[in-house]
């Protein structure tokens, strides 16, 4: 069995308490006293998992068994080995902390922005970089555990949960000796290299919690989308729709005509063409609306599903998700469901060249409801 720089190892220490005549009682009346005769020294792993089962199968519950259990290990018996070891677990850390550096320069060196097509690499190299900085230090950890820390394994069996006093101050020694038995007192490269590590991890969070996304409305990112006046409607393939492209009775989705706005969450609206006559605009918003072509937000006020069912007949708009039902021809109130507000409705107008185009922003949130209670 292996020593630790004290001479003691974990069978002696929690050997320790009971020649005191009172730890490991593990708050039991029962006690749970580890003795010379509760640790049986074992050859061979296979050898402790047969030993293992005989106990579970021929020992009363209340008797505690430890094993330890050692076979050395090349950083054991030479030095040298034991340098190598630590400085491969060094070169993990630092491996840790070059991932945190990839992380945060490409995040605010390299932004993505809808508009370049070489920022196809954006969001792999983020993972790449936060995937190293996280393996770098979980890995080096591994190692360092396998190869440098005292290889010893101790399986105490316990009964009860609540740990007397003495028991409770053997653990405070025990982990101050563990602490000790760590090595890092004596191995300053590996304390520093850890140090590096794992504290550079904190930086990770700090670039997701400045910037919540390249949005190009980031004064107000909640209440406003892309929308705005003068923006055409265009198709996800970012062609124009104009008056007359849709049948009478059918829905198109639109996206505005800027950067990236078919791949903005809060932008896709829906554009339907019914009657004039069939159409009832709400108060106020008698000209939001073109010849019987109006505009809705597609994502439903309940919880962000899209609403796309669109049933020509009654002018119904389904959302699959809870069914809650939207009148089309009614400035999309709420028919049925969970939905409690209405879909916003996008003003529209008609430009020179014939081409469908917003008048405003949505003059109210998009979304679920929980974003916002005021509409
Ligand atoms: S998300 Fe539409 S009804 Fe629930």
């Amino acid at each position: 069995m292996s020593e630790t720089p004290d001479g003691k190892s974990i069978r002696d220490r929690l050997r320790a308490p009971a020649d005191t005549g009172a730890a490991n009682s593990g708050g039991d009346s029962r006690g749970s006293d580890v003795t010379d005769a509760s640790f049986q020294q074992t050859d061979s792993r296979a050898e402790l998992a047969s030993h293992g089962r005989d106990e579970r199968q021929h020992s009363a519950p209340s008797a505690p068994v430890a094993h330890a259990i050692q076979e050395p290990r090349k950083a054991d018996l030479s030095e040298a080995e034991a340098r190598s070891a630590e400085r491969k677990v060094a070169a993990l850390f630092v491996l840790s902390f070059l991932g945190v550096i990839g992380f945060v320069v490409t995040f605010f060196v390299a932004p993505f922005k809808f508009t370049e097509r070489d920022n196809i690499y954006f969001t792999p190299l983020l993972a790449l970089f936060m995937t190293l900085a996280l393996a770098g230090i979980g890995a080096g950890a591994v190692l360092w555990a396998k190869t440098l820390m005292v290889d010893e394994e101790a399986v105490q069996e316990r009964h009860g949960f609540a740990s007397e006093i003495e028991e409770r101050d053997a653990t405070g020694q025990a982990l101050v000796q563990g602490f000790e038995q760590t090595g890092l007192a004596r191995r300053s490269l590996l304390r520093n290299t850890l140090l590096l590590g794992a504290g550079s991890l904190a930086l990770l969070p700090l670039p997701l919690l400045l910037d919540l996304g390249p949005y190009a409305h980031k004064e107000d990112r909640f209440r406003t989308t892309a929308w705005k006046k003068g923006v055409r409607l265009v198709r996800r393939n970012g062609t124009p729709i104009r008056i007359g492209d849709l049948a009478l009775g059918s829905l198109e989705t639109a996206y505005p005509d800027v950067p990236g706005g078919v791949q903005m969450a809060d932008t896709p609206t829906m554009l339907i063409r019914m009657r004039p006559e069939e159409l009832k605009p709400r108060k106020g918003r008698e000209d939001w609306s073109v010849d019987g072509h109006i505009a809705y937000s597609v994502i439903c006020t309940h919880l962000g599903c899209p609403v796309k069912l669109y049933e020509q007949q009654t002018h119904h708009l389904f959302c699959p998700c809870h069914q809650s039902t939207f009148d089309a021809s009614n400035g999309a109130k709420v028919l049925f469901g969970p939905a409690a507000r209405n879909l916003p409705q996008l003003p529209i107008y008609v430009d020179d060249e014939g081409y469908f185009v917003a008048k405003s922003d949505y003059t109210e949130p998009v979304g679920p409801s929980f974003w916002e209670r005021k509409s």
